[in-house]
């Protein structure tokens, strides 16, 4: 099926956007990873990036959480995080992606002896070149591992607090299926209070109970997946009704097995119930591809409309935790775009 004549990936790439579900653990493509592996003195599982890129082929969501782990342990220095979200915010600019609101895992990186400091400075530093010299904005989620404690999350929790001003909000992600929102109502409930704004990985594999737990337990401003909502009439209505944004990341859903091609992904759906849903890329070095790769093969796949694409991007403006005044900004410029490319 090839892309409606109006719909070029030239088209894709001048669009402004925003993404919202990034891990920028999941953006450390093999040949990054190669190369601080080797000034790292790190032995690899691998013996060449075309061999690392091969192991990825998942057949559910922990089969790429064991790879994701194991290769960001070449991740050590500061110096580290900073190429790692540098090379991002690199290939996104040329995407013309304008804001991004990043996930980073703390306790991948603190249970294997790293500081939380030397994560969060280098990750912080890239961010701040990146919206001088790029002109991309940022905002930086800290995500907790549910797959470990609530006191492990509570911990972690307190040692962000020094660099409370970096850090816009806490997420949940890892593991889902057994892992239950509501076990991590306590600590949601002191990031609250320290004012951190809130938002979980649920519906992804995990059922819309999960869904539910995250709005009713965790208050989230945001569900990441959230897939399976569909799946609970009373729950798209809440969705809806309360205008609750949905971070959905096709490539990585296709890749993890939640659907099995891109033609039976439920996004399309999910517009037409007139849900909040966004674009997103979650993990795009080893989904296949960063925000416009996602565009393209969904509107393919799903023959999403020009209207369908505005809408998208329209939401996750919306959705952002940006201030009024950038969100109206970026939002002009995208109907500007869509209006001079009529
Ligand atoms: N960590 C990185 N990517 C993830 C995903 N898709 N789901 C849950 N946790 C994650
Ligand atoms: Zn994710």
């Amino acid at each position: 099926m090839s892309s409606s004549p109006d719909i070029t990936k030239t088209f894709i790439q001048g669009i402004p956007k925003a993404e919202l579900h990034i891990h920028i653990e999941g953006s450390l493509e093999p040949e990054l990873m190669f190369e601080i592996a080797e000034r790292n003195g790190v032995s690899l599982p691998y013996s060449s990036v075309e061999e690392a890129r091969r192991a990825y082929n998942f057949s559910d969501l922990q089969s790429f959480l064991d790879i994701y782990y194991q290769s960001m342990q070449v991740l050590l220095h500061e110096q580290d995080f900073y190429d790692l979200t540098r090379a991002y915010l690199q290939r996104v600019s040329s995407q013309n992606v304008r804001h991004v609101e990043i996930f980073f895992d703390p306790q991948a990186h603190t249970d294997r002896g790293v500081p939380f400091e030397t994560v969060i400075t280098g990750i912080h530093r890239a961010l701040e070149d990146g919206e001088r010299q790029l002109s991309v904005s940022s905002k930086l989620i800290m995500c907790f591992l549910r797959h470990l404690s609530a006191e492990s999350a509570m911990e972690t929790l307190r040692s962000s607090l020094p660099f409370r001003e970096w850090i816009v909000g806490v997420g949940l992600d890892s593991s889902e299926v057994g892992h239950p929102p509501e076990d991590f109502k306590a600590v949601f409930d002191e990031a609250r209070e320290h004012g951190f704004l809130t938002v979980a990985h649920a519906g992804e594999e995990g059922s819309p109970e999960y869904i539910w737990q995250a709005l009713d337990d965790l208050k989230v401003s945001r569900i990441d997946h959230g897939v399976r909502c569909v799946e609970d009439p009373k729950l798209v209505e809440r969705l809806r009704e309360e205008r609750i944004p949905l971070t959905v990341c096709p490539l990585s859903n296709v890749k993890l097995r939640v659907f099995g091609s891109i033609e039976d992904h439920n996004l399309k759906q999910m517009l037409d119930l007139g849900l909040c849903a966004t674009m997103n890329s979650d993990d795009p070095a080893y989904f296949g591809g960063y925000m416009d790769e996602n565009f393209h093969a969904t509107q393919e796949g799903l023959h999403l409309t020009r209207g369908d694409i505005h809408r998208l991007v329209k939401n996750s403006f919306q959705a952002s935790f940006l201030d009024a005044e950038r969100k109206q900004l970026l939002s002009d410029e995208l109907d500007e775009y869509f209006a001079s490319h009529a």
